[in-house]
C-alpha cells in the first residue's frame, strides 16, 4: 500500500526479484490517483488498484474496500509502504500480525506526521527508521527492525529524509521476512 513516491514498494519488489526475499509482490494499492507509485507498478509489471479515499464517507468504509481488494488478491501479508492514511480496526483485524508499517523515526520517538522534521526540531544527533507491526495506536505496534543514521549539522529535512529513506529500503524487506517467520509462513 502506497500513497506517494513508492520507493519502499519498489525496494520490496527488487528484494523479491533479486532473490533476497522469498516472496512475491502480487498487488499495489494506492489512494492517490497519478501518484509516482502507480507509475512504478506499471514499469515493474505489478498489478495496481486505485482505492481513492476521497470516494469514501469514512475511514472504515475505505478500509473495507482495501480489505476486499486484498482478499481478492489472496495476500498473506500487507505492507504499508508509505501509506499516508490512518487505518482502522477493520483493516488491522483482517490481517492480525500481518500488517507491517515503515515509519521514518526511531520509534517510540517522533510518532505521527513528519518524523524527520520532529527529529530535526528536537536536535537529536541520531535519527532513523522503524518497521513495525500495525496496532490500533498509531506507530506503536511491535518493532520488527530499526536502522539509525547520524544527523549532520548541515542537514535539512530533505537531506536527512534521503539518508533515512535509504535505510528504510534495507530494513523493510528484512522486517517483512521477520513478520512472515513469526507467522510460520512458507519462506520460499
Ligand atoms: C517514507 O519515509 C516512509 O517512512 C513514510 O513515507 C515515506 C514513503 O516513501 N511513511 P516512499 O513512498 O516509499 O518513497
Amino acid at each position: 500500500m502506497a500513497s506517494g513516491n513508492g520507493s519502499n514498494f519498489e525496494a520490496l519488489v527488487q528484494a523479491c526479484r533479486c532473490g533476497s526475499m522469498p516472496a512475491e509482490v502480487v498487488l499495489l494499492l494506492v489512494n492517490n490517483p497519478g501518484c509516482p507509485a502507480q507509475a512504478r507498478a506499471a514499469r515493474l509489471a505489478i498489478p495496481c488498484t486505485l482505492v481513492d479515499h476521497r470516494g469514501f464517507a469514512s475511514r472504515e468504509a475505505l478500509d473495507a474496500a482495501l480489505v476486499a481488494a486484498l482478499g481478492a488478491a489472496q495476500v498473506d501479508l500487507v505492507v504499508m509502504a508509505g501509506w499516508m492514511r490512518v487505518v482502522t480496526a477493520h483493516l488491522i483485524a483482517a490481517y492480525p500480525e500481518r500488517l507491517v508499517n515503515i515509519h521514518p523515526s526511531l520509534l517510540p520517538s517522533f510518532r505521527g506526521l513528519d518524523g524527520v522534521g520532529q527529529a530535526l526540531a528536537a536536535g537529536v544527533t541520531l535519527a532513523g527508521c522503524t518497521a513495525h507491526l500495525v496496532s490500533e495506536q498509531v506507530d506503536a505496534g511491535l518493532i520488527l527492525a530499526q536502522a539509525a543514521v547520524p544527523v549532520l549539522a548541515s542537514d535539512d529535512r530533505e537531506s536527512l529524509a534521503a539518508r533515512i529513506l535509504a535505510q528504510e529500503h534495507q530494513i523493510l524487506p528484512l522486517a517483512v521476512m521477520l513478520a512472515a517467520q513469526r507467522l510460520g509462513l512458507p519462506s520460499g
